[in-house]
């Protein structure tokens, strides 16, 4: 093999050192916070003029960029005019019926109590008596430890044939079920109003079942 002059081998090892600033540079660069904006090839939308939270803004009197409501002003489809529909109140009283826009049939019935299932029936159980699965293992876990687990106590979801429930009028129901009550969360943000209302037939529906009295069997058509 023909011996390498010692210049080029020296030559190469200071190229090779000098070859590791360029890395180390960026290495560098990434890790360390900088106030400019990355380096942008493509700009697309990613950089707009905007004002950002809380920001001032000169064009307005008060100075403020985030503007508050218009006063008077009503979001499309969210004129909450109709009392019975959206708050179950009629005339300051809780509504005894549905609303008119919600008929009481086999559909919403059946909507009512696919809702329920889902969203009811985990601590309500599916008949409505408060025995659900998860008020059950929790019922469990906090009889098995003595006391509160993790520091949390349970409270025990309530059967909807207590009688107190079962003369609720329905607009409180819907009441419970869009705000909650105590220590049960409500679902206004995650169930529609009709869906809401389905659900509250459907707990009706349920009530009925176990308690029809006689006045329901006339209703249902048998003899007393
Ligand atoms: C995570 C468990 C849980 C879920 C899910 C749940 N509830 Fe409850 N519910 C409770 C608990 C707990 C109470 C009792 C609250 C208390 O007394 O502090 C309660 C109480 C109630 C009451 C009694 C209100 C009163 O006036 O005493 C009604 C009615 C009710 N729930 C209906 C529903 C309906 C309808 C749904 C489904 C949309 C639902 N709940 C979903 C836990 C739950």
């Amino acid at each position: 093999m023909p011996k390498i002059p010692r210049i080029i081998i020296y030559v190469l090892m200071i190229g090779g050192c000098f070859a590791l600033i360029p890395p180390l540079v960026f290495a560098r660069m990434r890790a360390t916070p900088s106030p400019n904006a990355p380096i942008h090839i493509f700009w697309d939308m990613d950089l707009q003029p905007k004002y950002k939270t809380q920001a001032p803004n000169p064009l307005f009197a008060d100075q403020r960029a985030m503007r508050p409501l218009v006063q008077g002003a009503v979001a499309r489809g969210e004129s909450y005019v109709d009392t019975h529909l959206y708050e179950g109140v009629v005339n300051g009283q809780w509504a005894t019926t549905l609303p008119t826009s919600i008929s009481l049939d086999e559909t919403t019935l059946n909507r009512g109590q696919q809702r329920f299932n889902i969203y009811c029936s985990a601590c309500h159980g599916y008949a409505g008596f408060g025995d659900g699965a998860v008020n059950q293992r929790a019922m469990e876990l906090v009889a098995n430890a003595n006391g509160p687990v993790n520091g949390t106590q349970w409270v025990a979801a309530k059967s909807l044939h207590d009688d107190t429930t079962r003369n609720q009028p329905m607009g409180q129901l819907f009441n419970t079920v869009t705000h909650g009550i105590r220590n049960m969360a409500g679902y206004g943000s995650q169930i529609s109003v009709p869906d809401r209302w389905a659900i509250v037939a459907y707990v009706k529906a349920l009530q009925f079942s176990q308690d029809a009295g006689s006045a329901g069997a006339k209703v249902a058509g048998a003899s007393n």
